[in-house]
């Protein structure tokens, strides 16, 4: 029986357990997939261990996925560019790593809104450790203009750099100057996670009609700035299916079958969130 896990700190309220059991019932796999609280001093020997541990591997989630990063013995090339990794497995005796958020959201993307890489230019609200798979797909999907818009401009540019000449970056006030040229907006930020914080989301009235906003939390799943979006008339999509899509790559490693994001999927998801099928 293959077995795979979780990690991160807390991780009590992952939803990857239910989703990876939902597919294991699906394909009739024999395996089991389970949360993993580790202690931040615990982690480095956790991980080092795994080769003997008859895990064939596991996601690590906040805050591990920096270490892991420095902690594993190889890495694809997506995991190096974003200094960052999601899914471990075991292979050789070794851990090996990779990192399927930016796959995540591009799928999400192309499933909820197609044509979005039509648009060239897109605002990333955000520059912390989420922000990078954005933007790195985002630039993947060919766009010409990525524009980081920070609370902190410092951290903008420090990956405005990192990611090169199509990156700009950007105080949090320059969003109303970038509304009129760009046509899909994400946001990273924790901002909208509580409730209450609504009134300091960015005003969207600049953003034309065909503008997609996105935003990748998905506790709550319509966030304060998903659901301005929409009564402004705006496409929106949430953050649910990026979860739901790098959770697969991942599946496929551990179990060997690659599993399908289908409209049953998010339906079990989101009644375990106490929310209607959508
Ligand atoms: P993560 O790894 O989840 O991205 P993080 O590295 O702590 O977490 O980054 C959180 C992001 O949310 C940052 O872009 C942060 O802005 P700062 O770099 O200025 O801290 C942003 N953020 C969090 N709370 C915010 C708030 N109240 N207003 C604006 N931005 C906020």
């Amino acid at each position: 029986m293959k077995k795979a896990f979780v990690t991160g700190w807390p991780i009590a309220h992952s939803k990857s357990p239910l989703l990876h059991q939902y597919w294991l019932n699906e394909y009739g796999i024999k395996g089991s997939y389970e949360a993993l609280p580790v202690e931040p001093q615990n982690f480095k020997s956790f991980l080092l261990a795994l080769p003997d541990s008859g895990f064939a591997g596991g996601n690590v989630t906040i805050p591990y996925k920096e270490e892991a990063f420095e902690l594993v013995q190889s890495k694809d090339q997506t995991a190096e560019i974003l200094g960052a990794v999601n899914t471990l497995w075991v292979e050789d005796d070794k851990v090996r790593a990779g990192n399927t958020d930016a796959y995540g959201f591009t799928n999400n993307m192309d499933e909820y809104a197609p044509g979005w890489r039509e648009k060239e230019n897109a605002v990333v609200l955000g520059a912390g450790g989420a922000s990078r798979a954005v933007i790195h797909a985002i630039l993947e999907a060919g766009f010409k203009e990525v524009h980081i818009v920070n609370r902190t401009l410092e951290r903008a540019k420090t990956l405005a750099d990192r990611f090169g000449g199509r990156c700009f970056s950007h105080g949090w006030h320059g969003l109303g100057e970038l509304s009129g040229q760009c046509r899909v907006l994400v946001n990273t930020t924790s901002l909208g996670m509580n409730r209450d914080e609504e009134v300091i989301l960015p005003e969207l009235a600049g953003f034309s009609e065909d503008t997609i906003i996105s935003d990748i939390v998905y506790t709550p799943l319509q966030t304060p700035l998903l659901r301005l979006a929409h009564a402004r008339g705006l496409k929106t999509v949430d953050g649910l299916g990026m979860l739901l899509h790098q959770a697969a790559p991942g599946f496929e490693k551990w179990f060997g079958t690659r599993p399908a994001v289908s409209r049953e999927l998010r339906n079990h998801i989101l009644s375990s969130m106490g929310l209607d099928r959508s």
